[in-house]
C-alpha cells in the first residue's frame, strides 16, 4: 500500500504533573514557571495554550520539544516517556514567532534541509519537498531566498519546513504575531485547515483569545504557571470555571446572586431582585441561600420593553455594527452590547430601557474561587 504523502504518524501527548523551576538569579527562592500541569492531547488534535505574558506557555512547549527538561513530572508522546530524550530524537516539529529560516538557502533548500540532515535518500527528499511545496502553495517561490518573501510567505516556508519531516507532533509558539491583522487572520485559517487535513497533533501557543478560539479543538487557559481550565472553545467562553477564565476570555460582568431553589442541574437564582433560571451543572456544590457570582457577558442582554430587568443608560459608545452601553441596573453598572440598534434606535445617557437576559447563557461561579 502506498504511504500517504505527509504526516501519518501523529501521536497523542500527555503531560503529567509537569513542574519547571528556574534557579533564582539573586539567591532567593527558585522561580516556579510551570506548576503541576496535567494535560492530554489526543492524536490529531489541535490544542492551544492561552494566557497572559509570563504564565509559562513557552516553557511548557520547550519541555515538550526537549529544549528544557522538567524539574519533575513527565512528558509522554504516544505511550513513551520522552522526559529525558534529546530534542533531535523526539520527532517533534516546531514553528516559532521569528521564522528562523536560513537566509543563505533558497525556499526549496530551507524545506529539504531537515530531510538531508536525516539522510533521507535523494529521490525521497525531492518527492517529499515537492509535495510540501505544493501543499503550502509555494511551488512558484521555491528558488527565492527568504529575504525575497513577504512575512506570510516566510511563515508558510517555516511551516513547510516543520511538516516535511513528518513529525509526530507540531509545536507553534506565537507563529502569527509578526503579521498584520488581515494576514494573520488568513494564515490562521490556512494553518488550521492544513493541520486538519494532515491530522497532525499540534500544540499552539498564543495570547490572542480570538485566535485560540478560532483554531483549536481545545483551549488551555494558564495563569502563573497553573492550568485554569482545559476545555472546548465553547465551554471556555460560556462555561468558565473561575473568575480568571471568565475575565480573560472577553468582557464579563460578575453579578452577585443568591440560590433560591435547586432541583438537580436546575437552579433558580435571585439576581438584581429578579429570578433567573440556570439549567446546567455548575462545577461546584451549591445549596439554597448560598451567594454566587453570575457571569454575564454584554451580548447576553437584549433591549426589550417586555424584559424583566430595567435600567438607566449611563454611557453610549457607537461602534457602527453595534452600540455599547453602560447601564445601571439596581445600583450595578453593566456593559451591554446592542447589535440591533438599527431597530432599537440609539439610546442616550439618562434614557430608561427594559432589558431581557438570555438566562441560558449565564454561568455561575463560586464566590472567591481559586482562579489566580
Ligand atoms: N531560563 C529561564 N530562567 C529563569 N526564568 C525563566 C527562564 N525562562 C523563563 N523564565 C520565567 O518563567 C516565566 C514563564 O516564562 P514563559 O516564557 O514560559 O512565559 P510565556 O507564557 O511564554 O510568556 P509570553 O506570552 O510573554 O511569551 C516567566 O516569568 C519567565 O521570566
Ligand atoms: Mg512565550
Amino acid at each position: 500500500m502506498e504511504q500517504a504523502p505527509i504526516a501519518t504518524r501523529s501521536a497523542s501527548v500527555e503531560l503529567n504533573q509537569l513542574v519547571k523551576k528556574f534557579p533564582s538569579t539573586d539567591d532567593g527562592e527558585d522561580f516556579v514557571a510551570v506548576v503541576h500541569l496535567n494535560l492530554q492531547v489526543k492524536s490529531g488534535e489541535m490544542v492551544t495554550l492561552l494566557g497572559p505574558s509570563g504564565c509559562g506557555k513557552t516553557t511548557t512547549l520547550r519541555m515538550l520539544a526537549g529544549f528544557e527538561f522538567p524539574t519533575s513530572g513527565s512528558v509522554l508522546v504516544g505511550d513513551k516517556d520522552f522526559s529525558k530524550v534529546a530534542p533531535n530524537k523526539r520527532d517533534i516539529g516546531m514553528v516559532f514567532q521569528s521564522y528562523a529560516l536560513f537566509p543563505h538557502l533558497t525556499v526549496y533548500e530551507n524545506i529539504s534541509y531537515g530531510l538531508n540532515i536525516k539522510k533521507v535518500n535523494k529521490s525521497e527528499v525531492e518527492r517529499r519537498t515537492n509535495t510540501v511545496l505544493e501543499t503550502m502553495h509555494l511551488e512558484k517561490l521555491k528558488n527565492r531566498s527568504p529575504s525575497q518573501l513577504s512575512g506570510g510567505q516566510q511563515q508558510r516556508v517555516a511551516l513547510a519546513r516543520a511538516i516535511v519531516t513528518e513529525p509526530r507532533v507540531l509545536l507553534f509558539d506565537e507563529p502569527l504575531s509578526n503579521l498584520d491583522a488581515k494576514l494573520r487572520e488568513y494564515m490562521r485559517d490556512e494553518l488550521r485547515s492544513i493541520q486538519q487535513r494532515l491530522g497532525i497533533t499540534s500544540l499552539y501557543v498564543t495570547h490572542d483569545q480570538t485566535e485560540a478560539m478560532a483554531i483549536s479543538d481545545k483551549v488551555v487557559i494558564m495563569n502563573q504557571g497553573k492550568l485554569q481550565q482545559a476545555d472546548t472553545p465553547y465551554n471556555i467562553y460560556l462555561r468558565p470555571r473561575n473568575h480568571f477564565v471568565a475575565d480573560f476570555m472577553g468582557k464579563a460582568d460578575f453579578v452577585p446572586a443568591t440560590v433560591k431553589n435547586k432541583n438537580g442541574d436546575q437552579m433558580i437564582l435571585t439576581m438584581m431582585e429578579r429570578e433567573v433560571a440556570i439549567n446546567h451543572e455548575t462545577g461546584f456544590p451549591t445549596e439554597k441561600g448560598q451567594t454566587v457570582d453570575c457571569v454575564v457577558r454584554p451580548e447576553f442582554w437584549k433591549i426589550d420593553e417586555q424584559g424583566k430587568f430595567s435600567g438607566v443608560i449611563r454611557k453610549t459608545t457607537y461602534f457602527g455594527n453595534s452600540v455599547e452601553y453602560e447601564v445601571e441596573v439596581n445600583g450595578i453598572l453593566l456593559t451591554i452590547m446592542d447589535y440591533e440598534h438599527m431597530n432599537n434606535g440609539i439610546k442616550h445617557e439618562g434614557d430608561e430601557v427594559g432589558l431581557h437576559l438570555k438566562e441560558e447563557s449565564v454561568s455561575v461561579l463560586e464566590k472567591n474561587d481559586e482562579g489566580v
